[in-house]
């Protein structure tokens, strides 16, 4: 099957009060565990490409990895630009055969964030794609949380229409510092005044608990990014026994696949 949007499967999430996971995808072994994955889960899914694969260069490699996998697949697969940081990388992105982007315009002022997203809004719906905004910060857990507030949330929707929106509720990139601290009075309050599909961020390490509570007040795309690295990492290093590099790699897919596989069951409440 070809790429999909946001667009066609977020209202399925909608209909069920469910999550649709987004993986991010840093190499070509990662991207293979995550598609074999949620093939055999039958799950929709979002692959993610973030910056950190961009600085390593391998922004167009792994478009060209997920665009092929993909077409084999019964299961519906969007391929996104994670943290979007310009409308050049977005252009750069579309070109790449991207089907949904995020442009992250959260450090900019409200006005120019408005801005950015308007013009990349424009550009991808030409191109068929869909976008993702944010709102409020969502940075590393060792960084103040910045909360979104309610009002720019109705005055963003109203001047820009995206596909689905990432909110800051105090979650953060990386593994949190015992319990996350995240405002679900906050998200309620989001909630309340939008019907564009929500996004969390910051999706490793959240309990299981928090995140059922995040998708009951309608949060319908999450992000995981460390911990599936860290789980191909922990694979690579249980399979370097011998020293034979596809032992190594047929263990760190495993372990992948156990990963996504973990957080298809929770998002999808299997
Ligand atoms: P984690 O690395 O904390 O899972 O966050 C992923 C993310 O939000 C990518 O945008």
């Amino acid at each position: 099957m070809s790429l999909v949007t946001m667009r066609e499967i977020l209202p399925y999430a909608e209909e069920k009060k469910i999550a649709i996971p987004a993986f991010n995808i840093d190499t070509m072994e990662i991207t293979q565990a995550i598609l074999e994955t949620v093939e055999e889960e039958n799950c929709p899914a979002i692959i993610a490409v973030g910056q950190a694969a961009i600085k390593d260069g391998k922004l167009e490699s792994l478009a060209a990895t997920v665009r092929t996998l993909a077409k084999d697949m019964k299961t519906p697969v969007v391929l996104h630009l994670d943290h979007g940081q310009s409308v050049e990388q977005v252009v750069k992105a579309l070109c790449a055969g991207f089907t949904s982007v995020m442009i992250d315009g959260s450090k900019l002022s409200f006005e120019d964030n408005i801005a950015v997203t308007q013009e990349v809004v424009r550009i991808a719906n030409a191109a068929g794609a869909s976008v993702e905004a944010e709102l409020g910060a969502i940075l590393g857990s060792e960084d103040k949380p910045f909360l979104v507030r309610v009002q720019d949330v109705i005055d963003f929707t109203a001047a820009v229409k995206v596909d689905a929106l990432a909110v800051g509720i105090g979650n953060a990139h990386g593994l949190y510092k015992g319990r996350p601290n995240l405002d679900f009075q906050r998200l309620q309050e989001v909630r309340d005044v939008t019907d564009v599909p929500l996004v969390l961020h910051g999706g490793s390490g959240i309990p299981d608990d928090m995140i059922q509570t995040a998708i009951e007040i309608g949060i319908r795309k999450i992000n995981v990014a460390t911990e599936i690295r860290m789980a191909y990492v922990e694979g690579l290093l249980s399979g370097s026994a011998n020293g034979d590099y596809y032992e190594m790699v047929k263990a760190g897919k495993a372990s992948v696949k156990a990963r996504a596989k973990s957080k298809i069951d929770l998002f999808l409440r299997k």
